[in-house]
């Protein structure tokens, strides 16, 4: 009898936004390791979005339910996603101001977040940015996005041993193993969300 085919796994395109800006960025770190982790996980695809060519919202910018073009671009990007992973550090106890200008973005009508799914991962001081998970969870109630929730993935980057080369990618091969567990839970959860279940 003849081996069954091999039949691909569902394809799930996931964008990975950063909430912060600096060039050195660890949470950029850890995205930039959980899209080489990608790599061995079939049918899960991320896509780095950079967020920095935003215009502060300004709803003067909307012109007959038109925005600019660089908006609209970063709005179809996240319309065309499955799911998002954010990397949100924490300012303030929050989440920072360059990540929820975006958020904001693309909540403008129609709302573009609406029935994905998502997770989060930071990196920073003492909590490892924790308290910015808690706040991009309660405005992802409004915006009708459904976070996984466990594991969590919050990483002290400052107690020895280094977490972060000087150029901030992730060196640390205990943290990379719990992205990785992020990365399968949200690929199973969306597939879930979606009705594909495998
Ligand atoms: C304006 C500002 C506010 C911050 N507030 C907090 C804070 O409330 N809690 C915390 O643990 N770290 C805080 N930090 C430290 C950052 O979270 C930390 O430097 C982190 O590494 C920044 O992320 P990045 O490395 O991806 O740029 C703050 C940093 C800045 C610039």
């Amino acid at each position: 009898m003849a081996a069954a085919a091999a039949v691909a796994p569902p394809v799930v395109n996931v964008v990975a936004l950063c909430g912060s800006l600096r060039k050195g960025s660890y949470n950029r770190g850890l995205l930039r390791a959980a899209m080489d982790i990608s790599k061995s996980i079939k049918g899960l695809e991320i896509e780095y979005v950079d967020i920095s060519p935003l215009p502060f919202l300004n709803t003067d910018l909307e012109v007959d339910g038109t925005y600019p073009p660089v908006v609209e671009a970063f709005r179809e990007k996240i319309l065309a996603a499955d799911s998002i992973l954010f990397a949100s550090p924490e300012y303030n106890y929050s989440v920072t101001g360059p990540l929820k200008n975006a958020i904001d973005w693309a909540s403008r009508p129609p709302n573009v977040w609406a029935d994905k799914s998502a997770a989060i991962v930071s990196t920073g001081g003492d909590f490892g940015g924790g308290r910015s998970q808690y706040h991009l969870r309660q405005i992802g109630v409004y915006l009708d996005l459904h976070f996984i929730n466990k594991p969590e993935f919050f990483l002290n980057a400052f107690e020895p041993p280094a977490k972060f080369d000087s150029d901030g990618n992730l060196i640390d091969d205990s943290a990379k193993e719990n992205l990785k567990e992020i990365l399968l839970s949200l690929y199973a959860f969306t597939l879930l969300l979606q009705g594909k279940c495998v």
